[in-house]
């Protein structure tokens, strides 16, 4: 085997739409072995059986207390955002104007794009994110540093140019004909190039014409495999612009729906103000929905509704939704998620988070048969968990009597100090010994 490695494992074998089964399908190995062939998972073995398999030449990592689970998958963030995280005092719409465009004109710039990439796939390593779903800014050039770097990195990666043509500068706009363009070029270039896939992206519909969201449209039409990725109903100011931008429509999903953009592979970011008509369009044609709690929590957008979603069997992934959100690690994002449940009486378990941050939003990307837990077959992307990091995490590690109350704890006390290594495509790409020798 090119990788054996020992620890503790915890995944969930098969992805569900009833919250019900999740639990049903854990998977936890006290002491287990994890045997890897040119990047993909052979299989997940208890270490008593996995190493009557070793051959005499095999290396086996050993990560004997510590915690090995999936790469997490981050559905919905921005990486030209990244420098303005944690920007203060606006709520979306001026938030946008303030702050998000002009720091967006910046990935005009070529050799800033590539630097910025460098720096955001980082921060995504060094949190366990091996697989995200990106934002880039209107420049197809931030498209193409963002999957140069990927590539280098061997890391499974969806991203897009952003399609806008009204209602921002005219620095960041574009003509329908020349997004149309620009993104043709671009999937040619990166779509399915390895483990890169190309998503269409306009940013939300207050910035999109009915000419461009017909843009839109035909390019899903002639690139079916290609995904989507927008903004839906994440502010309430957002969602009466909306009502007077496209009054003809029923409601804010409706507009995009009625250019075809809803389905399998269609990720909405937030979904926080919606009505029964909506929900049901999201049942009806299996999009998908980014949770985003930091950043709802920041923007004061809104709770989002877990409890529902989940009832309407709606996939759902995890989104740190980063610089509105204000974190890049999944353990932050899982335990404002947790909080955020907690205000609406609803109960977020540690195994349904686990779940959410990895096979389910692998699942919600439509990317199960890819990544997501250890599976034979599945490419070799996960994260070595280190549950004693702080010494208070140690004091409360040591009192905790099963692995979900482990998990639970880690998403209440956790962040990227527990992330010890991260793993993709079968190989160590982030070491916390190697950032602090370097550091
Ligand atoms: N809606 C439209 N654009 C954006 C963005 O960049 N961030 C967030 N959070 N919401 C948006
Ligand atoms: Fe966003």
């Amino acid at each position: 085997y090119t990788q054996a490695v020992r620890g503790q494992f915890f995944d969930i074998t098969q992805p569900s739409d009833d919250p019900a089964a999740i639990a049903e399908h854990a998977r936890y190995l006290e002491d287990g072995l994890l045997l890897i062939e040119d990047g993909h998972i052979v299989g997940l073995y208890n270490w008593s059986e996995g190493r009557k398999l070793l051959r005499s030449t095999d290396d086996v990592a050993d990560y004997r207390g510590k915690l090995i689970v999936p790469g997490f998958v981050d559905t919905h963030l921005h990486y030209p955002q990244t420098e303005m995280i944690g920007a203060w005092g606006e709520q979306l719409l001026s938030w946008l104007e303030t702050y998000t465009f002009p720091a967006e004109r910046q990935f005009e710039n070529e050799a800033h794009a590539i630097q910025m990439s460098a720096f955001f796939l980082n921060q995504l390593l060094s949190n366990g994110t091996t697989t995200a779903l990106v934002f880039g800014t209107v420049h197809p050039q931030s498209v193409d540093a963002l999957f140069s770097v990927a590539w280098q990195l061997g890391m499974r990666m969806i991203a897009g140019k952003v399609m806008m043509d009204r209602n921002a500068p005219d620095y960041l706009t574009e003509t329908p004909e020349q997004s149309e363009q620009q993104t043709r070029e671009l999937i040619t270039r990166w779509h399915k190039k390895g483990r890169l896939n190309y998503a269409l992206t306009p940013r939300f519909a207050p910035t999109s014409s009915p000419e461009l969201l017909a843009v839109v449209e035909r390019l899903r039409t002639e690139f079916p495999d290609t995904w989507l990725q927008t903004h839906l109903s994440e502010n309430t100011q957002e969602v009466e612009w909306v009502k007077s931008l496209w009054p003809e429509q029923k409601n804010y999903l409706g507009v995009y729906d009625s250019y075809h953009l809803t389905g399998r592979r269609s990720v909405f970011a937030h979904a926080i103000h919606l009505d029964d008509d909506e929900w049901n369009c999201l049942q009806r044609t299996e999009s998908a929905v980014a949770f985003c709690p930091t950043s709802n929590l920041f923007l004061g957008s809104g709770l989002f509704n877990l409890q529902r979603c989940q009832q309407q069997r709606v996939r759902i992934g995890m989104g740190t939704d980063v610089g509105a959100g204000t974190t890049f690690s999944m353990l932050r994002t899982l335990g404002e998620a947790y909080k955020v449940a907690q205000l609406q009486s609803f109960r977020l378990s540690a195994c349904e988070a686990f779940y959410y941050a990895t096979l389910g939003g692998a699942y919600a990307l439509d990317l199960d048969n890819c990544i997501g837990n250890f599976m034979p077959g599945k490419e070799a992307d996960f994260v070595v968990l280190d549950p004693q990091a702080t010494p208070l995490q140690r004091l409360r590690d040591s009192h905790c009597r099963d692995i979900y109350e482990r998990l639970f704890v880690l998403m209440t006390l956790g962040d990227d100090r527990n992330i010890w290594q991260t793993w993709v495509n079968g190989r160590a790409v982030w070491s916390r010994d190697e950032c602090e020798v370097a550091a």
